[in-house]
């Protein structure tokens, strides 16, 4: 019986964060700092035909001006000399500043004024006189969808079945084409890195979603080795992917600080993180669907396309989950990309899954209109009850009782088909209905525990806390298998002096790290039974590790807990003060033999302003099959999120470019829209708890980014339950409503 997990847990860092006393990266001081500040370039694609920097090097404070004509070449190679990469854990070619006089997206970074306050160095940044031979640019992702390919990594999709063929003789089909503009992350927190160093030894104050990657990223800018330096990220105010690659202003910053030999400062303005950190693509897809008039899926084409950079390939795989949510022989989702004079985009909050989903969340919606067929009940008709890639058996999978449980909560069965049945007065209501999913990964994590004689235990692991409540889990686990109360535990993260963890991202740092703390505390287990064991009158002699448990100051009998050794004491007889035990956790073999996914079924109510197109979602029930909850309390927060992002997205966000310039219009809070309280009314978010003994040791799956999945989809389909009018091309804004 489980003493707290699963029970609903305060944050611990909770007073940190709202007292102040969390230190984020900017916070970070160093005696003699200096301050770096950026200057973005103008042009989206040319060269720098010179810079002045006379004016700027003259005002007050000013320490320094780098440009590509005087700041060192950062190795091993300018991002746009090497292959592509393959993996977040393995690539190194990301861009990397002042390396050439080349432009390769507007609002790239063409110098850094270092200067000794802030003030001082945003003031001078502005004297910086940057002229250019500007070339022809091409940022808008429609005017070269042709010349998209698949990306490099990977063989080129192959369909199942002949979906062609299918497509031809289905009797119902339906085809469209969805659009979503790129997006930025936009996290309160602004990107930032404090570089102090010690002869070739740095330290990194950072924010990061992977302190390792940072980590490797420096060390081979300045060709030093990774021993040399440490990455320090103990508090990340949101990132949402936006910090899983190194982005390009830690190694900036560690330059400065290495040429003018003090400690240097980098935050980004706001505007600079619209070209600092990526974004999500702008994606157009394709969704074909043929089906029977029973509603039977029989072929299923969904091809996606989207921008990447000139220097580097990136995808975010929009069409990945298209294979596995329903049951259809006949299949084909090939993802293509092609360049833009834009800055690289890069892995956003539910990447790919949510601008998937989106479009064949909605052509599902408008499949059950050409069949006459209630939404929710075509997708139960095509309920996959096997991986319908692979075959294999699903691991778990709740999502029935998902849309079930939802729908009875919701009230779906009052739905009237027709659009524009329903009313409020002079307001259309609308209800619409999608599927969440993402997959229920885990990746090699390492955690250390120190067990105290004290009956204290400190926890480490090099993972990452962005937001959603690392640091409580991970104590919640660590508590629940040492047998001691979450406030005798401390446990630490972010800094990459501590064991490898991976990127916190793919909603895997629970399975994954989370895994490893169990495996770490049931070493310590195993390890005081064998001390125990060595005394001929321990009252668990004979006992083997599965048998034992920590409760409490004891090591007892699972099955009689009469039977225990007090661990103090123990420990006191052996003279150990401490126990220390440092644990790897991996996917197991067993994985391999099924399918790991978490599911999820939104219900959306919105309500529409006929003569003003203002669409509001009033009502919003999720629910989502996860495995095992570890603290509801946070996981709940995690799917409201999801929510609220899902608003933003289906009605808001977009970053505008004028093609005409190749330059993001509204790159700040003022321009580019997120949901406000206002935009936000009744969420509910319900689990239905999967007993999974396939994912992991702890049976828990992703969730942090499922919540999202599904929503926007949800969304468009209300408003077209509301109207009439179906809108592909996302935000749906007023104006696309009148
Ligand atoms: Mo998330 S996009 O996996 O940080």
């Amino acid at each position: 019986m489980a003493r707290y997990i699963g029970k609903e847990i305060n944050r611990v860092d909770g007073v940190a964060k709202v007292t102040g006393r969390a230190k984020y990266a900017a916070e970070f001081r160093a005696p003699n700092l200096a301050y770096g500040f950026i200057v973005l370039g103008t042009v989206a694609k040319g060269t720098i035909k010179s810079i002045d920097t006379r004016d700027a090097e003259a005002a007050a404070g000013v320490i320094r001006i780098f440009t590509h004509l005087n700041a060192p070449k950062l190795g091993p190679k300018a991002s746009h000399e090497q292959a592509p990469p393959r993996a977040t854990e393995e690539q190194d070619k990301s861009f990397r500043a002042l390396q050439s006089d080349r432009i390769f997206f507007n609002m790239q970074p063409v110098a850094l004024v270092v200067a000794e306050t802030y003030e001082q160095a945003r003031y001078a940044a502005r004297l910086v006189k940057v002229s250019y031979n500007a070339e022809k640019h091409t940022t808008d992702t429609e005017a070269v969808r042709d010349r998209g390919r698949f990306p490099s990594q990977g063989p080129p999709p192959k369909p199942r079945g002949n979906p062609e063929e299918a497509m031809k003789i289905a009797p119902v089909k339906i085809e469209a084409e969805y659009r979503i503009p790129i997006e930025h992350h936009n996290p309160m927190e602004p990107h930032a890195a404090v570089a102090v160093w010690q002869g070739d030894r740095l330290t990194m104050f950072d924010k990061s979603q992977e302190v390792y990657n940072v980590r490797k990223h420096l060390a081979s800018s300045f060709n030093i080795p990774e021993a040399n330096v440490q990455v320090i990220s103990p508090y990340v105010g949101g990132a949402f992917g936006s910090s899983l690659r190194p982005n390009y202003y830690p190694a900036l910053t560690a330059m400065a600080a290495r040429e003018v030999r003090r400690p240097v400062k980098i935050v980004y303005t706001r505007t600079q993180m619209f070209t600092g950190h990526g974004h999500r693509p702008y994606t157009i897809q394709k969704v074909a669907l043929g089906a029977e008039r029973s509603g039977k899926l029989t072929a299923m084409v969904h091809e996606a396309l989207h921008n990447t950079s000139t220097f580097e390939e990136f995808s975010d795989n929009t069409t990945g989950f298209t294979r596995q949510v329903y049951a259809c022989p006949n299949l084909y989702a090939p993802q293509r990309i092609t360049n833009t004079d834009l800055s690289t985009p890069t892995w956003m909050r539910a990447p790919g899954a949510v601008s998937g989903m989106f479009a064949l969340e909605s052509a599902m919606d408008e499949l059950a209109y050409a069949l006459k067929i209630d939404p929710l009940e075509l997708r139960l008709i095509n309920y996959a009850e096997k991986d319908p890639e692979s075959g294999k058996p699903f691991s778990s999978k709740a999502l029935r009782e998902c849309y079930r449980l939802g729908a009875e909560k919701f009230g779906w069965k009052d739905r009237k088909f027709e659009p524009r049945s329903m009313r409020d007065g002079r307001l259309l209501v609308g209800w619409g209905t999608a599927t969440g999913i993402w997959g229920a990964f885990q990746m090699p994590a390492t955690a250390r525990i120190t067990f105290k004689a004290n009956g204290t235990a400190h926890v480490a692991s090099a993972t990452s806390d962005i937001g959603p409540g690392t640091y409580t889990v991970i104590t919640i686990i660590a508590a629940e298998y040492l047998g001691l109360k979450p406030e005798q535990v401390e446990f630490e993260l972010g800094d990459s002096n501590f064991p490898r963890a991976p990127a916190q991202g793919g909603s895997w740092t629970t399975a994954s790290v989370g895994s490893a703390v169990h495996g770490a505390a049931l070493a310590i287990t195993a390890r005081l039974l064998e001390f125990a064991n060595r005394d001929a009158n321990s009252p668990l002699r004979g006992a083997a590790a599965a048998d034992v448990e920590m409760l409490d100051g004891r090591l007892q009998l699972k099955n009689d807990t009469a039977r225990f050794v007090n661990t103090a004491e123990l420990m006191k007889r052996n003279g150990l003060g401490e126990i220390t035990e440092t644990f790897e956790a991996k996917p197991s073999q067993e994985r391999r033999n099924y399918a790991t996914l978490a599911h999820g079924a939104q219900f959306i109510e919105v309500k529409v302003d006929p003569d003003i197109g203002q669409v509001r979602v009033t009502r919003a029930i999720e629910v989502t099959a996860c495995g095992r909850i570890i603290n509801p309390k946070a996981s709940h927060s995690q799917e409201i999120g999801g929510v609220v992002w899902g608003i933003g997205m289906a009605l808001q966000e977009a970053t505008e470019i004028d093609h005409r310039f190749g330059r993001i219009m509204n790159p700040n809070l003022q321009h580019y829209h997120v949901p406000v309280h206002a935009d936000v009314h009744m969420i509910e978010t319900i689990f239905v708890e999967e007993d999974d003994t396939v994912v992991n040791p702890l049976g828990v799956k992703g969730m942090g980014e499922l919540g999202m999945v599904g929503i926007p989809a949800a969304i468009a389909n209300a408003v077209f339950h509301a109207t009439g009018k179906r809108i592909r091309d996302l935000p749906i804004t007023p104006d696309k409503l009148l």
